[in-house]
């Protein structure tokens, strides 16, 4: 488990040990911004003392050796993310949903967590694909397009903070492949498991109060597939976006 506030009583050596670290963001993150490339500042800082930065950041708490799921939501993610997973599956368990239902909710924003935004039900579908069922993965990805689509069957409307996300209107302007990936949703069989994580979908604006991630841990024990070595460690067609998400700030 890291260490909260960040490694308050680390006394480990960091990476790198002695030098300036320059850490450069990543160009999803200020690309179209009209923030100008930072690239040749930082690498014109580059004299010296000064390195790019690789490997454990002081700045955030440093993971365990073999990290889980849950370390992942206690060191990395953001708080609206974890307030947000946290309160979708538990309002999912409280409903009764299966086991399979709450997983999805669980995880359904994860690549909000700590990796990208654009397209996250399908990042959040390919980080957690090797460790859970088909059809969580299923659920999760196509959850993103199903968000726009109402189904009155089930009294599931488009969401009123869509809205005010992305303004009055946008609803009409989905771009095809939403509209696509929502009819093949519609018609496979696992409709209903991604139906009802867009009904647990709820933005908690007020304070739910705190949720112990701990209450998962059963669940979390029976649907996901811990790898031994711990995530980012192992050999899935995904640790590399679990690495990404342990040293964030490395330059390659
Ligand atoms: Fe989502
Ligand atoms: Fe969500």
């Amino acid at each position: 488990m890291c260490m909260h506030p960040a490694n308050a009583t680390d006394t480990a050596p960091w990476p790198q040990e002695g030098r300036e670290r320059l850490i450069l963001n990543s160009p999803i993150g200020w690309v179209g911004t009209g923030q100008a490339d930072p690239e040749p500042a930082v690498i014109e800082r580059l004299t010296g003392n000064a390195v790019m930065m690789m490997g454990d950041n002081p700045a955030l708490p440093r993971m365990p050796e073999r990290p889980t799921l849950i370390d992942f939501f206690k060191c990395r993610f953001g708080d609206f993310t974890v307030m947000h997973l946290l309160a979708s599956a538990k309002r999912a368990m409280d409903e009764g949903h299966s086991e399979t239902v709450i997983m999805a909710c669980l995880l359904h924003d994860i690549s909000n967590g700590c990796l990208v935004r654009p397209d996250h039900g399908y990042w959040s579908a390919q980080i957690v694909a090797p460790y859970v069922s088909e059809e969580v993965a299923w659920a999760i990805k196509y959850h993103q397009a199903l968000r726009y689509v109402p189904d009155d069957s089930v009294g599931y409307d488009y969401p009123s903070n869509y809205d005010w996300f992305f303004g009055e209107g946008y609803r009409h302007e989905l771009p095809a492949y939403i509209r696509r990936d929502a009819e093949i949703a519609r018609a496979h069989r696992w409709y209903m498991t991604s139906r009802v994580v867009t009904m647990n979908d709820v933005y908690f604006f007020e304070d739910t109060g705190p949720i112990d991630p701990e209450i998962f841990t059963d669940i979390i024990g029976r649907n996901w597939q811990q790898p031994e070595q711990g995530l980012g460690h192992d050999d899935s067609p995904a640790s590399h976006m679990w690495r990404t998400m342990i040293w964030p700030n490395n330059f390659l």
